[in-house]
C-alpha cells in the first residue's frame, strides 16, 4: 500500500479546479474537499441571519456565528448546521458575497482550522484559493490552474445554460466582468491572497479538455506515489 498525500489545488474562478478535484480523488481513491462550499456555506449563514452590512463595518460580529456552524461533506453533498445545502450555496446573492466574507481573518482563521484537521490523515485532494500556500504548504503536490478568462466566462456560461433548462442567463458579457472583479478581489486581499506557490506546477487549461487536465495531473500524482 503507498503512502497517501496531500494534492493541492489552486486557481481563479472556472479554472476547472473542482471538476478536476473531483474525478482525480475518485481514480486515486481519496476524498475531495471543496473548500469553496465552505466558504459559501459560511456566506448563504451570513446571508441567512441578515449579517451583511453590519459585517461591513465591524467584523468582528462574524465570531459569534463561527463558534456554533458546522460544515461537513457527504459524498458530494454539502452539509451546513446538518441542511443539505449544495444547491443554495451555488445562489448568485451567495457568489456576489463570498469574496467578502472570505476576506475576513476570523473566518479564514476557522475554515483553516476545520480543513486542516480534515487532511490530517492525508488522502485527499483539496481545491480553493490558498491550499498550497496556507493550508497545506508542505503538500506532496501542489498544482495553480490558469484559463484565459473569456474561456472561463464561456464555461460559466454553458454550465448555467444547462442548469437554467430554458431559463435567462447572465450575458458572456456579464459573467467574465464578474469572473475577473472576484479574481481581483481575491488577488487583492490582505489575508491568504490567491497567489501560486513557487513550487505549484502552473497549468493553463484554456485549451484543454477536462480528460487531458486530469490525465496530466493524474500522472505528475502516479511519479510521486511511485507507480505508473
Ligand atoms: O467555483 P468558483 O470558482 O465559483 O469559486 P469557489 O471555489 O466556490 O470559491 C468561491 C470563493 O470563495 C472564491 O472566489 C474566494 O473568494 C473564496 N475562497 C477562498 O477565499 N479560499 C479558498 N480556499 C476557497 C475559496
Ligand atoms: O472549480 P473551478 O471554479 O475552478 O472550475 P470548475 O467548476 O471545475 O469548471 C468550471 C466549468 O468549466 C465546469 O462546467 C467544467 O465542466 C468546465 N470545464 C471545461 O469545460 N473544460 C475544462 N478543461 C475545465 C473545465
Amino acid at each position: 500500500e503507498k503512502k497517501p498525500i496531500i494534492v493541492a489545488i489552486d486557481g481563479p474562478a472556472a479554472s476547472g479546479k473542482s471538476t478536476t478535484a473531483r474525478i482525480l480523488a475518485d481514480k486515486l481513491g481519496y476524498i475531495y474537499i471543496d473548500t469553496g462550499a465552505m466558504y459559501r456555506s459560511v456566506t448563504l449563514k451570513a446571508l441567512r441571519e441578515g449579517l451583511l452590512d453590519d459585517l461591513r463595518k465591524d467584523e468582528s460580529g462574524i465570531s459569534r456565528l463561527l463558534r456554533t456552524i458546522t460544515i461537513g461533506f457527504q459524498g458530494d453533498r454539502v452539509i451546513l448546521d446538518g441542511e443539505d445545502v449544495t444547491e443554495a450555496i451555488r445562489e448568485n446573492q451567495v457568489s456576489r458575497e463570498v469574496s467578502f466574507i472570505s476576506s475576513l481573518k476570523l473566518v479564514r482563521d476557522k475554515l483553516r482550522e476545520l480543513q486542516q484537521q480534515m487532511g490530517r490523515k492525508r488522502g485527499i485532494v483539496m481545491d480553493g484559493r490558498d491550499i498550497g500556500t496556507v493550508i497545506f504548504p508542505d503538500a506532496e503536490l501542489k498544482i495553480f490552474l490558469v484559463a484565459d478568462p473569456a474561456e472561463r466566462a464561456k464555461r460559466r456560461h454553458v454550465e448555467l445554460s444547462l442548469k437554467a433548462g430554458g431559463a435567462a442567463v447572465p450575458s458572456l458579457e456579464e459573467l467574465e466582468a464578474e469572473i475577473k472583479q472576484r479574481d481581483r478581489d481575491d488577488e487583492e486581499r490582505t489575508h491568504a491572497p490567491l497567489k501560486r506557490h513557487p513550487d505549484a506546477v502552473l497549468l493553463d487549461t484554456s485549451n484543454m479538455s477536462i480528460d487531458e487536465q486530469v490525465n496530466v495531473v493524474h500522472d505528475l500524482v502516479m511519479k510521486i506515489v511511485g507507480q505508473s
